[in-house]
């Protein structure tokens, strides 16, 4: 019997990273999968993928930051499954690395839509299905920079910091409401917003050490995928204004004594490809 049997669930950005990794785990605890992402073309092969491996999915193209199209995706999930019990605001993007003065603010508002504005209209069209009925899950992605500042990833971690705080504001407003509402933290994992990104020119060498925290500190997404089961399973019914963390001190620990390990017998290093774009800073 899978963890999540019977359940619908609906995860953003669900085509890559992360968000796949989630889609795939749900669906082999038992849950009916609603993928989505801004790319018709991905959001079909990830359906494909997800049935050929004997799941119930289907998807839909969905911009998290336009209101109409979060809505038209829960519409869409209970059309297609008849309801929605759990639903993971996981879609999120970010900015060049660099000072905040030196990215446009066209570039400051596609995070500020995507990561503040899509999680708020994936809560409420959450919400508007789980409260009548008292009960369903909400579980919200944070990331670098929800505990505080992070010079030179302003527009992300200030984005992050905010979902933190609404997250934990609304688990406290509907408390008693039977549903669950939860912060989800995933630690470092190697995908393409850790692998792919553009850097502001002049500021490449503050990134020197960051191959190597990805080769210690990095895991693959199927770890957080294992604990974002957890979160939405029966083990966290009665439970609210969790901040459900899959970074573990024992893991960062291995990675590190491997990573000695490996100095100490000169074994060449198993470094995920970073491409590192460098970009001019707007004027
Ligand atoms: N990787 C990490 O180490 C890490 C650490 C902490 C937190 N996180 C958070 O975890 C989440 C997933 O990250 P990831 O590393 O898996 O990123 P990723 O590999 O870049 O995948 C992002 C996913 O979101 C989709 N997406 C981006 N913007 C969207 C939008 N406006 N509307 C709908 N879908 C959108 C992408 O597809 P399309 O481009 O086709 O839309 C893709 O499916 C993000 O919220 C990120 O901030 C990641």
């Amino acid at each position: 019997m899978g963890k999540l049997d019977g359940k619908v669930a609906v995860v953003t950005g669900s085509t890559r990273g992360i968000g796949l990794a989630i889609a795939e785990a749900y669906v082999r605890e038992g849950a009916e999968l609603v993928i989505s992402s801004r790319t018709q073309g991905a959001v079909d092969e990830a359906v494909k993928h997800l049935r050929e491996a004997g799941g119930k999915a289907a998807g839909l193209a969905c911009d998290v930051s336009h209101q109409e199209q979060v809505q038209a995706l829960a519409d869409f999930a209970v059309q297609n499954f008849g309801k929605v019990d759990i639903w993971f605001n996981n879609a999120g993007l970010e900015t060049a690395y660099g000072p905040t003065m030196s990215y446009s603010a066209e570039d400051f508002n596609k995070v500020v839509q995507t990561n503040i504005m899509g999680v708020y209209y994936g809560s409420r069209a959450a919400l508007q299905l789980f409260l009548p009925r008292h009960s369903g899950k909400l579980i919200n992605m944070v990331g670098k920079g929800y505990k505080g500042p992070e010079p030179y990833q302003n527009a992300y971690a200030s984005s992050k910091a905010w979902v933190f705080s609404f997250t934990k504001a609304l688990a406290r407003e509907y408390a008693d409401s039977g549903v669950g509402i939860f912060n989800f933290s995933p630690g470092l994992v190697v995908t393409d917003m850790l692998t792919h990104f553009d850097v502001i020119e002049g500021h490449e060498h503050r990134l020197r050490v960051f191959p190597t925290v990805v080769r210690v500190l990095g895991r693959k997404p199927e770890y957080p995928a294992s604990r974002a089961v957890w979160a939405a399973s029966s083990a966290t019914d009665g439970k609210t204004g969790l901040l459900i963390n899959s970074f573990s001190y024992h893991m960062a620990l291995a990675g590190m004594v491997k990573e000695v390990i490996r100095l100490i017998t000169r074994q060449p290093a198993e470094t995920p490809e970073i491409h590192m774009r460098s970009v001019p800073p707007v004027k």
